[in-house]
């Protein structure tokens, strides 16, 4: 008898056991998430990629000479709304009279911001001078980088410039998504 009821309260403990684990393991999920979305910024502008309305053309004059434009997205996460804040920048280049040619300012060999010297017409980076063409190609064999400057999608809709905003992994050959 004693030996029977021993044994339903083993029986009993290993259920609770295991449903404590799973019920763990469910509430951790989404928190390991949580934590992930919260420390990307551009997770919590709501992913990896953004299409964003960036300028007009009027503030593209068409002289070749590229601007650089703040990225700005609103904020959210699984419990906030933040106000929009800064989460990356593009060069912008007036290709035509209705084509723009845009590029991430992110050097793709550790992250820095690459600057435009118009007296060298093209880009350079000042963490490991990196140097790059107009067209955001490398320009020094000598340079670093493993790739040119990332290209993004640009679609000029009436007068409005809009960027499908994404940045891409540093360090590699290839330009792989940030996702
Ligand atoms: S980060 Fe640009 S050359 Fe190293």
């Amino acid at each position: 008898m004693k030996q029977e009821s021993d044994a339903e309260g083993r029986r009993d403990f290993l259920k609770k056991a295991s449903a404590v684990a799973i019920g763990g393991i469910i509430t951790m999920a989404p928190i390991a998430a949580g934590v992930r979305v919260a420390l990307d910024p551009l997770k919590r502008a709501g992913g990896g990629k953004q299409r964003l309305k960036v300028t007009n053309l009027e503030s593209l004059p068409n002289d070749g000479i590229p601007r650089k434009f703040a990225i700005i997205a609103s904020r959210s996460d699984a419990w906030n709304r933040y106000p929009e804040a800064p989460v990356g920048a593009v060069y912008l280049r007036r290709t035509g009279e209705q084509t723009v040619e845009a590029l991430n300012v992110v050097c793709p060999h550790a992250g820095c911001f690459v600057d435009f010297r118009p007296e060298k017409k093209g880009y350079f980076c000042p963490c490991h001078n990196s140097v790059f063409a107009m067209d955001g190609k490398i320009a020094d064999p000598k340079s670093p980088s493993p790739r040119g400057l990332d290209e993004l999608k640009v679609e000029v809709n009436g007068s409005e410039v809009w960027v499908e905003f994404q940045n891409f992994r540093t360090g590699s050959a290839e330009k792989i998504p940030v996702a």
